[in-house]
């Protein structure tokens, strides 16, 4: 008998198992709380631009402060919210580190390499007519591997950052790592935009059910 490929533009897996679950909302909650950590840093807190406000405070009290003195109060601000975002960081880390090992070691409907090859097989084998819906399925499988190795660079040059002024080596490319680490925020950001927007979409459209397979697990089998 000759086997027979099913057309079907499904997902492979569309039950997400509880490590799983635990890894994706664990992460979304991380990478919320790391762009934040920045939100913070840079907009609401901002405190380089808060030097002339610590200055006229003190001048107020007769306390002349000069820049330099000012910067190193509003360093201390600063300082206090990188120490949550490196706290954080190592939390993701940890997280990173469980996607990693089931990746390796979990079961194949854990293993995002299996369903990312399945769903680029079923595209290639799709009758004409299914093709454009099997393209969308790759396309969203494509944009999580995109996200996994954005999150591999995050945790990485994180961590060179993290110890970047105890290692020589570290502290020469410094620069380069925190460009690195910068940039690839704005990639996250991105993607997160485009996976919210997309989820949501793919629920009130054709997929009714997908964000509570994400969050209780497997569909009732009907
Ligand atoms: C920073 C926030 C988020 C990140 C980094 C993220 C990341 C991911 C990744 C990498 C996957 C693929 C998992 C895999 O197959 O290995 C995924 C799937 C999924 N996420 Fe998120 N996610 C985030 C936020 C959200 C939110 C807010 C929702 C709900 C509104 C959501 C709902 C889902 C669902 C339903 C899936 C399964 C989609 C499918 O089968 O194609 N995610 N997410
Ligand atoms: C989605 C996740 C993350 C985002 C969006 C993010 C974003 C950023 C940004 C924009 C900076 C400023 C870089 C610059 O100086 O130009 C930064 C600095 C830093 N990040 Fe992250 N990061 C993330 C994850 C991590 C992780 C996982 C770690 C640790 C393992 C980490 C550790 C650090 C450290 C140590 C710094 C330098 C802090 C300092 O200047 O004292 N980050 N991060």
């Amino acid at each position: 008998m000759t086997p027979t490929i099913t057309p079907t533009t499904e997902a492979p897996t569309k039950d997400y198992r509880a490590p799983l679950r635990f890894w994706h909302w664990g992460s979304s909650l991380l990478v919320s709380l790391q762009l934040i950590t920045i939100l913070f840093q840079e907009v609401i807190v901002d405190s380089r631009s808060a030097v002339p406000e610590f200055q006229e405070t003190m001048a107020k009290e007769n306390i002349a402060l000069t820049v330099k003195q000012a910067r190193s109060l509003t360093h201390i601000l600063s300082e206090r919210i990188w120490e949550w975002h490196i706290y954080f960081g190592w939390a993701l880390v940890a997280l990173f580190v469980l996607r990693v090992g089931l990746e390796l070691r979990g079961p194949s409907e854990l293993r995002f390499s299996a369903r990312l090859l399945e769903v680029a097989r079923r595209y290639r084998l799709a009758p004409a007519a299914d093709k454009s819906e099997a393209g969308k399925v790759l396309f969203t499988k494509g944009t999580y591997a995109l996200f996994y190795s954005f999150l591999t660079v995050m945790v990485i040059t994180g961590l060179l950052l993290i110890y970047r002024n105890d290692v020589a080596f570290l502290t020469s490319i410094k620069h380069q790592v925190e460009e690195v680490h910068n940039f690839t925020m704005y990639l996250i950001l991105g993607f997160f935009v485009v996976h919210v927007v997309g989820v949501v979409w793919a629920e009130l459209t054709k997929d009714h059910g997908l964000i509570s397979r994400m969050v209780g697990g497997e569909a009732p089998k009907k």
